[in-house]
C-alpha cells in the first residue's frame, strides 16, 4: 500500500501543468491553460488545466483528475505505475506500508478495495492446487501466460472457503463487495463456489468485481458480482484495463459479448477487444471508449441473441456517434463466436474479417431498416419512416445525420425537407446556431454550491455545521467530503480530495463543481460565496426548526415545555 500521505505530498510537490506540458503542449488562457482534449478528437481546445487548483477538465468530454489522474489515462497506466513514474520525475522514492499484523487494519474502515485484491490473491492462489480448474482452462486452450494476464482463479467448491483469507468472515466489507451472501437466518456463505473466476478490473486497475463460469454443466453459466460501491456493470468494460494500450496503438476498440472471447483474442494477438459485463452495450461504455479511439468495432455472437445485443449497441450509440469517429458493427457465422473463430481460423482471417466484413453503422441501420418492411409498398414505406424516426432524432452528429436522413428519405420515395418537415426535426445542413455560452452560475444558492466552494478552499470546512441536512447526492457528497477534510485536519489540497475520490460515487458531483470552478475569473470571491451559502443555509434551518416547533405547539406556545419555549424565542429573535 502506498500511504495515503504520500500521495497528498506527491500532489503537492507537482505541478500538474509541467506534467501535462509533456504530452500536450498547453497554451495559457486566462487564469487556466488549454489545449485541444487528447482524450477526444476536437478542433478548438476545451480541455483546461488550472494550476492553481491542480486539476485538469474537458468540457467536451468530460475527462478530469489530476496529475496522478492524467497520466493513468493518458498512458494507460495502473494507479501505483502512474504514482511510479510522477515520483520519478520529481527524484522521490514511493514509500511502502505495510500493516504490522494484526494492527491499523481494524481501525480504519476496511478498504473494499483491498477485500477484493485479498479475494483475488485467494482464488488465484487456489487455481494453482486445482488440478481440475487447470484442466478445464488447458482444455479451452488457455496459456498459463494469458490466464496470468487476467488473474484468472478458482473458487473452489465449500461454502465458507474465504474464511481461511478473512478470518473475520462476519466483516461488513464481505457482504458490501458481493463476496458473501447472507441468508434469511443470517447465515453466511461464499457466492462463488466451485467457478473460473475472472476479475474485472476498473482503468486504475484495482478489481472491482469477479465473473464465475462453471467447469462443466450447471446453471447460471455465468455468475457475475452484483452491483456494488465498486462496480457499476454499466460503466465498466471486460478487460479495458488489459487492452488501453493496445487500443491506443491500433487506433481501435473491439467489443465482443464474453469473457472467454476477451481473452482468447488476447491470446491470439487481437488485445483491443474488451467485453461488456452481461449487460447490454450501454452509452457511457460507448463514450468511455470513443475518448480512447476513433473507431469501435462490435463484434457478437453469430446467433439471434448476438444479432439483439448488437441492435441495443447501436440504439444507445446513436446520441453519442461523433463525426469523423466510426463505429462498426460485425457479424460472425451464426455458430461462431469470436474465441470459437479465431481459435479455428486464427489471427489473420479474423482480422481479415474485420476490416471488410464489418459493416458501417449506417449501412448496418439501413439494411435492418429495410429488411423489416416492404418498400414496394406504400405501408411498407411509411412504416420505414415510422421505425426510423427514433433513430433519426436521436443522432446528433451534423454530417452523419444529413447523410443518414438523407438515405432514409431516399428510401422511403421523399426528399430530405420532406422528412425532416415530417419528424418536426431542425434542417441539418443549414446554418447551425449558436450554443450560447454557459455563463459561470455564481450565487447560485444550495449545496451544489456549497460543495464547489469547499473544493476550492478545503480549509472552508472547518466553519461547517456538523448537520448539512438534506437528503439527496449532494447532501452525501458534502457530508462524505466533510468526514474526510476533518480526517485530514482541514489540511487536504483541491488536488487531493479529487485524487481520493476518483471511481467512487461521488466522482460525478465532483467533477461537476471542478467544471465550475474552473470558470471562475480570478476576482472570484470564494469565501464571500461560501459565507453567503452558510447564512442562507442557517436561514433554511432556523425556518425549519420554527416551524416543527409550530405544528408542535398547534398554535400555542402554551403547547410547548420550558425548553421548547425557550428555544421558540430564540428562533424567532433571530429573525
Ligand atoms: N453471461 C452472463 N450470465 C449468463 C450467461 C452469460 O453474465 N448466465 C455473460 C457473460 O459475460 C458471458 C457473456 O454473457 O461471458 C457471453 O455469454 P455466452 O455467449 O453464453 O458465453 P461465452 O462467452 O461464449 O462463454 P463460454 O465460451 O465460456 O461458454
Ligand atoms: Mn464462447
Amino acid at each position: 500500500m502506498i500511504p495515503k500521505s504520500f500521495i497528498q505530498d506527491l500532489l503537492n510537490r507537482l505541478d500538474i501543468v509541467d506534467v501535462i506540458e509533456r504530452y500536450v503542449p498547453l497554451k495559457k488562457a486566462g487564469a487556466n491553460y488549454v489545449a485541444c482534449c487528447p482524450f477526444h478528437n476536437e478542433k478548438s481546445p476545451s480541455f483546461t488545466v488550472s494550476q492553481s487548483k491542480q486539476f485538469y477538465h474537458c468540457f467536451g468530454c468530460g475527462a478530469h483528475g489530476t496529475a496522478i489522474g492524467f497520466v493513468m489515462e493518458h498512458g494507460g497506466l495502473g494507479f501505483v505505475d502512474a504514482v511510479e513514474e510522477l515520483a520519478r520525475g520529481i527524484g522521490v522514492t514511493v514509500p511502502r506500508e505495510t500493516p504490522a499484523p494484526g494492527q491499523a487494519q481494524h481501525k480504519v474502515a476496511p478498504d473494499l478495495y483491498e477485500v477484493m485484491q485479498t479475494a483475488t490473491r485467494y482464488y488465484h492462489d487456489q487455481l494453482k492446487q486445482s488440478p481440475r480448474a487447470i484442466e478445464y482452462l488447458k482444455r479451452r486452450g488457455l496459456s498459463g501466460e494469458i490466464a496470468a494476464r487476467f488473474g484468472i482463479g478458482y473458487a473452489p467448491e465449500g461454502w465458507q472457503n474465504l474464511e481461511t483469507v478473512f478470518p473475520n468472515y462476519q466483516d461488513a466489507a464481505l457482504l458490501e463487495t458481493g463476496l458473501v451472501i447472507e441468508n434469511d437466518e443470517g447465515k453466511r456463505y461464499d457466492r462463488f463456489r466451485d467457478r473460473i473466476m475472472f476479475p474485472i478490473v476498473n482503468v486504475r486497475g484495482q478489481v472491482i468485481g469477479f465473473g464465475g463460469r462453471v467447469l462443466d454443466k450447471g446453471e447460471p453459466k455465468y455468475l457475475n458480482s452484483p452491483e456494488t460501491p465498486l462496480f457499476e456493470k454499466g460503466r465498466e468494460l471486460y478487460g479495458l484495463y488489459q487492452a488501453q494500450k493496445a487500443i491506443r496503438a491500433e487506433k481501435m476498440a473491439l467489443v465482443v459479448e464474453g469473457y472467454m472471447d476477451v481473452v482468447a483474442l488476447a491470446q491470439l494477438g487481437v488485445e483491443y477487444a474488451v467485453a461488456t459485463l452481461g449487460t447490454a452495450t450501454t452509452p457511457y461504455h460507448v463514450q468511455k471508449l470513443l475518448r480512447l479511439t476513433d473507431k469501435v468495432v462490435f463484434c457478437f455472437d453469430g446467433d439471434a441473441a448476438g444479432q439483439r445485443a448488437a441492435w441495443r449497441a447501436l440504439e444507445n450509440a446513436l446520441p453519442h456517434l461523433q463525426d469523423g469517429k466510426q463505429l462498426r458493427f460485425l457479424f460472425l457465422p451464426t455458430e461462431h463466436d469470436p474465441d470459437s473463430y479465431i481459435r479455428e481460423h486464427g489471427k489473420e482471417a479474423f482480422e481479415y474479417l474485420l476490416g471488410g466484413e464489418a459493416l458501417p453503422l449506417s449501412g448496418y441501420l439501413l439494411r435492418e431498416l429495410s429488411a423489416q418492411v416492404d418498400l414496394r409498398t406504400q405501408e411498407g414505406r411509411s412504416a420505414l419512416l415510422e421505425r426510423a424516426k427514433p433513430l433519426l432524432t436521436a443522432i446528433s452528429a451534423p454530417s452523419t445525420a444529413l447523410l443518414l436522413r438523407k438515405e432514409v428519405a431516399a428510401l422511403a420515395g421523399i426528399t430530405q425537407a420532406e422528412l425532416e418537415g415530417l419528424y418536426a426535426i431542425k434542417p441539418v445542413g443549414a446554418p447551425a446556431h449558436r450554443v450560447p455560452q454557459k455563463s459561470p452560475r455564481r450565487g447560485f444558492p444550495g449545496l451544489r454550491a456549497l460543495l464547489r466552494c469547499l473544493l476550492a478552499r478545503p480549509e472552508l470546512a472547518r466553519e461547517l455545521p456538523v448537520e448539512v441536512g438534506e437528503e439527496g447526492s449532494d447532501a452525501t457528497t458534502v457530508a462524505a467530503l466533510a468526514e474526510y477534510l476533518r480526517e485530514q485536519n482541514f489540511a487536504a489540497s483541491t488536488a487531493a480530495i479529487i485524487q481520493q475520490f476518483q471511481g467512487t460515487p461521488h466522482e460525478a458531483a465532483l467533477a461537476s463543481a471542478e467544471a465550475d470552478i474552473m470558470q471562475w475569473g480570478a476576482d472570484f470571491d470564494v469565501v464571500a460565496e461560501f459565507h453567503g451559502i452558510l447564512a442562507k443555509l442557517r436561514e433554511e434551518q432556523r425556518k425549519q426548526q420554527l416551524q416543527d416547533l409550530h405544528i408542535k405547539a398547534g398554535g400555542s406556545v402554551q403547547g410547548l415545555n420550558e425548553q421548547e419555549r425557550e428555544r421558540y424565542r430564540q428562533l424567532q429573535q433571530r429573525s
